[in-house]
């Protein structure tokens, strides 16, 4: 039936005001939340980066484990990083890729904001490269392979990566990994414009240093990098003081030799050093990716068969059960938990803060 104009004149209609809206919206994104710190059971201090502290948790409703990613909004605000958590957040919830950690959910409250993670329970690369010094290089292959699929993956998507390094690479409970920390991602990324200096010193590509524009080039140096880092077990221009370090990285040539006289083949140098040209124009990847797949170092690679990860890992982390946070540094691990769950200002808006808003997230609740 048809309301005439002439009847919804006569209703007595009180107007809303945009402050009744502003408050009906706030009401209806409190009662779509979930998720909040509340929802799990803090389990294990497992690591610590720039802003904040990694946390094994349970969630309690399912009993599932997570990596729980927490990050003080007053060290973001002093640095003024937050639009790099956001994006962070947002690539992440982006990403559909076996070897990315999936984020699951992402909220607030009034001190911190948290990321839901998968869990890798095989700790990182960086701690395992620790404990065995050096790989081989059938095993570092398995290793540096998958990095490849991570990369492809992300520039298809127009993603440079930008903090390619061992430390941000995960072993999962198969012994497979998954690249986690998106902190210096950036998105929409087709050219070589971005002008910051962002990543970690030891994995800068000279255009970095240099400032002349980089682009997704500097994540198949990073590789270059990694590669060489996991056969001699420090990366190719090592040095503590920062200037010789920079200068190294933009004029020397690799050296392929270590106090251990340790042997490597000449296929091994020929990827490491045109993944390390100095020049970004000429490094291999940079025209496409297939020039990595097709490098003879990567002959016996069966492509499909590892990004289907059907070939067995040269290493399954030693996990007791579940739980067990064996595979992380005891520098952490030996943390007390409990210093977080008194975070007594817990609670579940993600409305509180203009900075952040909309920085709730729920996987289950994506638009596929
Ligand atoms: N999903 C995860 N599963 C297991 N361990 C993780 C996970 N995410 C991070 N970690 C551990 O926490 C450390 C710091 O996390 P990261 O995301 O790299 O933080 P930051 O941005 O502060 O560097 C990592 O080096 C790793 O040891
Ligand atoms: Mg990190």
């Amino acid at each position: 039936m048809d309301i005439s104009q002439s009847s919804l004149n006569n209703l007595e209609v009180t107007p809303v005001t945009s402050e009744q809206q502003t408050k009906k919206q706030k009401r209806m994104a409190k009662q779509r939340v979930h998720v909040t710190l509340q929802s799990f059971e803090l389990l294990n201090v497992i690591g610590e980066g720039k802003f904040g502290t990694v946390l094994l948790v349970k969630k309690k409703d399912s009993g599932k484990l997570f990596a729980m990613k927490i990050i003080k909004k007053s060290i973001i605000r002093k640095r003024q990083f937050a639009h790099r958590i956001i994006q962070e957040k947002d690539i992440l919830a982006f990403c559909n890729n076996n070897f990315i950690t999936k984020l699951h959910y992402s909220f607030q409250n009034q001190n911190n904001l948290f990321l839901i993670l998968d869990y890798c329970s095989g700790g990182d690369l960086f701690n395992y490269i620790s404990k065995k010094n050096t790989f081989s290089e059938k095993d570092a292959k398995f290793y540096a392979a998958q990095i490849v699929l991570m990369l492809e993956y992300l520039h298809s998507q127009n993603i440079v990566y930008r903090d390619l390094k061992p430390e941000n690479i995960l072993i999962e409970k198969n012994g497979y990994l998954k690249l986690g920390d998106f902190g210096y991602a950036r998105q929409n990324m087709d050219s070589i414009e971005a002008k910051s200096v962002c990543g970690t010193p030891h994995y800068f590509p000279p255009e970095m240093i240099t400032r002349e524009g980089h682009g997704k080039p500097v994540d198949w140096w990073a590789l270059g990098c990694v590669i060489y880092e996991m056969v001699f077990g420090a990366t190719p221009y090592d040095d503590s003081n920062q200037k010789i370090l920079f200068d190294r990285i933009k004029n020397s040539p690799v050296i392929f030799e270590n106090d251990k006289n340790k042997k490597v083949s000449n296929n091994f140098k020929d990827i490491v050093n045109k993944l390390l040209k100095k020049n970004q124009n000429e490094r291999l990847g940079t025209a496409s990716v297939e020039e990595i797949k097709n490098h003879p170092w990567f002959d016996k690679i069966d492509w499909v068969a590892l990004s289907n990860q059907t070939i067995p890992a040269p290493f399954i982390p030693a996990v007791k059960k579940v739980s067990d946070v064996s595979n992380f540094d005891a520098t952490f691990t030996n943390k007390d938990v409990s210093d977080y769950n008194n975070d007594s200002t817990d609670c579940s808006s993600d409305d509180d803060s203009d900075e952040y808003q909309n920085f709730y997230y729920d996987c289950s609740q994506k638009q596929l």
